[in-house]
């Protein structure tokens, strides 16, 4: 299991190429912060294997626990070592500052340490719904 979760990791920049060429037409689809409709929990969780790369629910990682963090303030769990950026962000976590991390976390905390993103807005609400539940 350790290997393959390196190898994930390991592919992440390629992830991030990805995600770069497709911003440009990203970027004129006008990204809105808008919910989309009610997410669902049971396909988020689903969704979450991308996340699993460098997060898991109950363990750091590359990335911090997710256990909680829908309400709780950003950069709050004391054993991870998060960026200054994210440090001083001063956000608290509820859907609508998730939204907007899981749109461009870059654009929301200029220099965070996060390199990721989901350009669906139903997938987005999808992954929200689910780390509700992850109380
Ligand atoms: C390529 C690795 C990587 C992937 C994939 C990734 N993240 Fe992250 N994530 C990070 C890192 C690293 C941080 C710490 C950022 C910092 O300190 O600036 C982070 C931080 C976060 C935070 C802030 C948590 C806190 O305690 O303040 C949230 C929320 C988050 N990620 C959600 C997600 C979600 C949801 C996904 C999947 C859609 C995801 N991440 C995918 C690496 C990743």
């Amino acid at each position: 299991m350790h290997g393959l979760r390196k190898s994930a990791f390991g592919a992440a920049p390629l992830i991030g190429v990805a995600v770069v060429m497709s911003s440009a037409a990203f970027a004129q689809s006008a990204p809105s912060a808008a919910a989309a409709s009610p997410g669902d929990p049971v396909h988020g969780k689903t969704l979450y294997q991308a996340c699993e790369s460098c997060h898991s629910i109950n363990e750091n990682d590359v990335g911090p626990k997710h256990r909680g963090v829908v309400g709780r303030h950003a950069a709050s769990i004391p054993d991870y070592s998060y960026s200054p950026a994210l440090k001083n962000s001063g956000l608290t976590w509820d859907e609508a500052t998730l939204n907007r991390w899981l749109i461009n976390p870059s654009a929301l905390v200029p220099g965070t340490k996060m390199f990721f993103k989901i350009d669906d807005a139903q997938s987005r609400a999808d992954i929200i719904a689910y780390l509700k539940e992850q109380k």
